[in-house]
């Protein structure tokens, strides 16, 4: 695991575009792994910026995102299916037919999850994951738990969680209870992958994951047994951890 620190959430959202821009020139036709909430919003608009400067292109990209609220329908403001289009693709030229999300408003939820595997599979894997962290420090949806969920699969958000996502929505009763996420073992499998956490908020999640033990407890601490894991944290998320360990962008 390697751990960047930023001076600020604006220093962390440039690395990061760099990150994913550099990706997409090494293999144009890759296949980036998408995040939703607040923290990545930063990110987004480096990339759209660089795309209108002519700098990358994303017509040869294909995206499968972590996770989306269940029985949201696409158009609701606040499913991830509404903030991945009007944040970033819209603004993009990804090709429509290549982005990918749960579907919210499938029938069948185990089949749902089964063919959201089949999907990532048939793109031949997540050759770079984009992940924020919870207060919590859940990846995803993958709220902490005993066990280590493999694929995708419909979880129960817990209370802090729904708590901390209450803010888009006019109020806590409005955020659903349920969502679909790509399991811990979907991550693990991309090739590359990229944490960003900002904000005094994600502290205590961030020591957890870097110096904690490696439990489902806490989800982002699996990403230690990961072989290709970098975390770009700003100083804020960063002051628990021991500043002799890092360096400091
Ligand atoms: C949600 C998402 C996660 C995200 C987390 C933190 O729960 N499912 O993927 O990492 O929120 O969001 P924020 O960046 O707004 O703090």
């Amino acid at each position: 695991m390697k751990l960047i620190v930023t001076r600020n959430y604006e220093e962390a959202s440039t690395l990061a575009a760099n990150y994913m821009a550099a990706q997409i020139l090494m293999k144009p036709n890759c296949v980036l792994g998408l995040a939703t909430g607040s923290t990545p919003l930063g990110i987004y608009h480096h990339l759209i910026k660089m795309y209108q400067d002519h700098r990358i292109t994303f017509r040869s990209v294909s995206s499968v995102n972590l996770d989306e609220y269940y029985q949201l329908p696409p158009d609701h403001p606040q499913s991830y299916h509404h903030y991945m289009h009007s944040e970033f693709f819209n603004q993009i030229d990804i090709p429509a037919d290549a982005t990918h999300l749960p579907n919210a408003l499938a029938e069948d939820p185990a089949q749902e999850c089964r063919r959201y595997d089949r999907l990532i599979d048939h793109l031949g894997g997540i050759d770079f994951q984009l992940l924020g962290i919870g207060a919590n420090g859940h990846i995803a949806f993958n709220e902490p738990s005993d066990d280590i969920p493999n694929g995708t699969h419909l979880v129960d958000l817990t209370e802090s969680t729904i708590d901390a996502n209450k803010r888009f929505f006019s109020s806590a009763s409005e955020v659903p209870r349920k969502a679909y996420t790509m399991g811990i073992g979907s991550i693990l499998r991309a090739r590359k992958i990229l944490l960003i956490a900002t904000g005094t908020n994600k502290a205590q999640a961030l020591q957890e994951t870097v110096c904690g033990p490696v439990t489902p407890r806490v989800p982002a601490s699996l990403l230690q047994l990961h072989g290709d894991t970098t975390i770009l944290a700003d100083r804020e998320a960063a002051q628990l951890l021991d500043e002799r360990n890092f360096h400091v962008n």
